[in-house]
């Protein structure tokens, strides 16, 4: 029989910038209030960059922090993943920014376009890597730089009041420890309903692939159907965290920390009384960072093990779902 390599997460880091926005200053973009959105998403503020900076920009900095927790050097990775939907470029994609930045003159870098479960898509391709044996030190990243296209303004105020910039990053390694490690990550895809959020143009199916049409009716900027959306995260997530852990015969008791994408917090308070779990088992930063698509999940890993709220031998289990539609869960032994 084949014997497939374990890997574990061996590093987290973070980083968001320095500029902090409230929802006191989107009342003077646009026709809402502090308190519908603390009360529909849980966002109080969120962060933004300064024009010039890119999503690769903020990686590089949670990158970094990944990298000193692990005790690896970046000449030591064999492979970077870079999760997003905000690119710094339509191409080439944001993993050769970091690749370059780090330093690392040939190592492969790959982009994932998964959406908000674009961290856990990553880590299925982390763990699938390791255990052929191809990789062994993988840098995953999740970073985005929403800022810069969303509209601040009432016509996209169901979006941009959501919305935040910030990075992610996790170290995967091989391990020859068979009590810690990824135990069972496993993604869905519904392309049915790719387009209930999107960010349609600039487009491809269309020539020219952007048209002053397209940017007065601000269809260069995200759309969604946030009913629709909130409803199928709130069927789908519980869902798959009940598959991870019955494939693991697991329950959700078991669970020491429940880590989810931050969308909407009132979507996490559903999926944990669905599970039938205490909100405290989980970990939330919405409220200071708002949605940071694929960096949500390792954002809070990060601050989430500063916080002394993971630590070695804790049971993880996360859930993801997002634009596409796309969800995930996977569950591991920290
Ligand atoms: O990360 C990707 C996954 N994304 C998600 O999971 C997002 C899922 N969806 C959501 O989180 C929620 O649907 C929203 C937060 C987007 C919206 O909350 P809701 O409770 O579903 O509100 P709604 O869309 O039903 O809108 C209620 C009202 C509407 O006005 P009318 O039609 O009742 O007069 C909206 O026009 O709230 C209005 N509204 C706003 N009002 C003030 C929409 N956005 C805003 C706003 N400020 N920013």
């Amino acid at each position: 029989m084949v014997q497939l390599r374990n890997s574990r997460i061996t590093g987290t880091g973070m980083y968001v910038p320095p500029k902090v926005v409230t929802n006191f200053d989107l009342e003077k973009m646009m026709d809402t209030t502090d308190e519908w959105i603390r009360q529909r998403s849980g966002v109080v503020e969120r962060r933004q960059v300064e024009p010039g900076q890119g999503p690769s920009d903020l990686a590089f900095e949670a990158a970094k922090l990944a990298l000193a927790d692990a005790e690896l050097s970046s000449e030591d990775l064999d492979l970077i993943i870079f999760s997003t939907l905000s690119p710094d470029y339509f191409f080439p994609g944001s993993g050769v920014f970091l690749q370059d930045m780090l330093g690392e003159k040939t190592v492969p870098a790959i982009d994932l376009r998964c959406q908000c479960s674009g961290f856990l898509f990553g880590l299925n391709v982390a763990q699938s890597m390791v255990a052929t044996g191809q990789y062994n030190n993988i840098l995953l990243v999740g970073a985005e730089v929403h800022s810069s296209a969303i509209e601040y303004a009432t016509r996209g105020r169901d979006v941009s009041v959501l919305f935040g910039d910030g990075a992610g990053a996790v170290v995967v390694q091989g391990t020859d420890d068979s009590e810690r490690g990824i135990i069972e990550v496993e993604l869905h895809t519904q392309g049915e309903f790719r387009d209930l959020l999107k960010m349609e143009f600039p487009s491809m199916r269309q020539r020219p692939f952007v048209t002053t049409k397209n940017v007065e009716d601000g269809a260069i900027y995200p759309r969604m159907d946030g009913r629709h959306v909130f409803k199928h995260a709130a069927r789908r997530m519980p869902e798959v965290v009940g598959s991870v852990l019955g494939k693991a015969q697991l329950s959700p008791d078991d669970v020491d920390l429940f880590v989810f994408h931050q969308a909407n917090l009132r979507i996490n308070e559903m999926v944990m009384k669905r599970l039938g779990q205490p909100m405290e088992k989980s970990f939330n930063n919405i409220d200071r960072y708002g949605n940071c698509s694929a960096a949500s999940i390792p954002m809070c890993l990060a601050e989430a093990r500063a916080a002394g709220r993971i630590n070695d031998g804790d049971l993880v289990c996360m859930a993801s779902f997002g634009a596409g539609y796309t969800w995930a869960g996977a569950l591991l032994r920290w």
